[in-house]
């Protein structure tokens, strides 16, 4: 999604989750492309961290400010929480055993299926939101400020 082409209303919240969505794009090529195993271990925990704090922004405050605006917006959220639900479980398991055999094949999983997930979000649902004309100024300074709590919860 192009971040110009997004009404100033929802610009600031749409641009955040995006900018989230090409941090952790960035560290999935980053893990394939290095053979380093202990630099392996460290972006995938990296990417574990960064992928728990966006979900959370999303789930506790982002899909809730959009759950009943649609029905194809609904069917989007509960789409995007069975997703999240997946992601976490990889997550859990990579988090679980970072130095373990398995972690070529559950990051590669994770990333592929995030990258998924990613594509809908900002190909769908976000489409939807600025279709609706969703207000979403007050949701961009609440993610802000969870964002903020959460990074120094779990740093
Ligand atoms: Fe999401
Ligand atoms: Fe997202």
């Amino acid at each position: 999604m192009d971040k110009s082409k997004i009404p100033a209303d929802q610009a600031e919240a749409l641009g955040a989750l995006m900018d989230d969505h090409r941090a952790v794009k960035k560290l999935f090529k980053a893990f394939k492309d290095t053979e380093d195993r202990n630099e392996k271990e460290s972006i995938a925990l990296e990417v574990c961290h960064q992928l728990t704090v966006h979900a959370t922004i999303e789930e506790e405050i982002f899909y809730p400010a959009l759950r009943g605006a649609g029905d194809d917006i609904d069917d989007m959220l509960d789409e995007a929480q069975v997703e999240h639900q997946v992601a976490k479980d990889l997550i859990a398991a990579i988090e679980g055993d970072p130095a373990g055999d398995m972690l070529e094949a559950s990051f590669t999983v994770l990333s592929e299926y995030v990258a998924h997930h990613i594509e809908e979000e900002e190909g769908e649902l976000f489409k939807n939101v600025i279709r609706e004309k969703i207000s979403l100024r007050d949701v961009a300074q609440a993610m802000a400020a969870r964002k903020e709590e959460l990074m120094q919860e779990t740093a």
